[in-house]
């Protein structure tokens, strides 16, 4: 059904999380194995108490992701959606994922509510610098201030601008698509509810069961993203 909806939909929205970027190696949270919080406490590594009062493991953990998003790049699920932007088909996503992959794969309407790993500010001034500073031991501003990723830590307020245009966004949306995520984390598991609450359908694309399934129009399961988009864009 859902190729048949994304047709006759005039307002998509799509939500995506960590599953979005795995075919492009990069690991999620919660998938069993490979999932980085099977391996580390978020709250005490990824938190502004980790930034505060732990900030040697804090940039370690942080230097370690950079050098590994450096190592990926967007794949062809990422690009479907940009082009499918350009063409109409999608008006937005909305994007728990710090990996910039859909601005960098030519998606523009996008919300990024978690930030963007590819950027790091100062703690005291703001100064914002590429993350490629951490590859380099660069740590410092030149201000004196540590230098720490523009991601929004555990115990964070997401930014305002990202909220705003998610909850407007949803309240539009006539196909509501989720794309990996376990949809685990608040606020960004609410939309998928304002969409429906407004009438839109909603669709879970995701290789596990969440626990919002009971309220999607479809799931999808044990299937991967990468291929889902390539099967729906052949019939476009
Ligand atoms: N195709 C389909 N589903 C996939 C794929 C894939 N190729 N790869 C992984 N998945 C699914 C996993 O089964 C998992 O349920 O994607 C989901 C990703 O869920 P999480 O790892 O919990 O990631 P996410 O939902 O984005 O986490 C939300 O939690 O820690 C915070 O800030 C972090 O943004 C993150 C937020």
């Amino acid at each position: 059904m859902l190729g048949k909806w994304l047709k006759e939909s005039k307002y998509t929205v799509i939500l995506t999380g960590a599953g979005m970027s795995t075919e492009s190696g990069l690991p999620d949270f919660r998938s069993a194995g490979n999932g980085m919080w099977n391996k580390k406490d978020p709250g005490k590594i990824a938190s502004t108490e980790a930034l505060n009062y732990n900030v040697n493991e804090f940039i370690e953990f942080y230097r370690h992701r950079v050098t590994g998003l450096k190592e990926c790049k967007p794949h062809k699920g990422h690009y479907i959606l940009a082009n499918w932007e350009k063409r109409g088909i999608l008006q937005s996503i909305i994007t728990q994922n710090v990996d910039g992959f859909h601005g960098l794969a030519g998606s523009r309407n996008i919300a990024e509510l978690h930030g963007n790993l590819q950027t790091l500010h100062c703690q005291v001034c703001k100064k914002e610098y590429p993350s490629e500073e951490y590859l380099h031991d660069h740590y410092e501003c030149t201000c004196g201030g540590v230098l720490r990723p523009s991601i929004v830590l555990f115990g964070e307020m997401l930014p305002d601008q990202a909220l705003d245009f998610a909850a407007e966004e949803s309240e539009k949306a006539e196909l509501f698509i989720v794309l990996g995520s376990s949809l685990t984390v608040t606020p960004a598991n609410q939309f998928p509810l304002i969409a429906k609450q407004i009438g839109a359908k909603l669709v879970i694309v995701n290789m596990e069961p969440t626990d919002f399934d009971i309220y999607a129009d479809e799931v999808i399961h044990n299937r991967k993203i990468g291929e889902v988009l390539e099967e729906l864009d052949r019939v476009f």
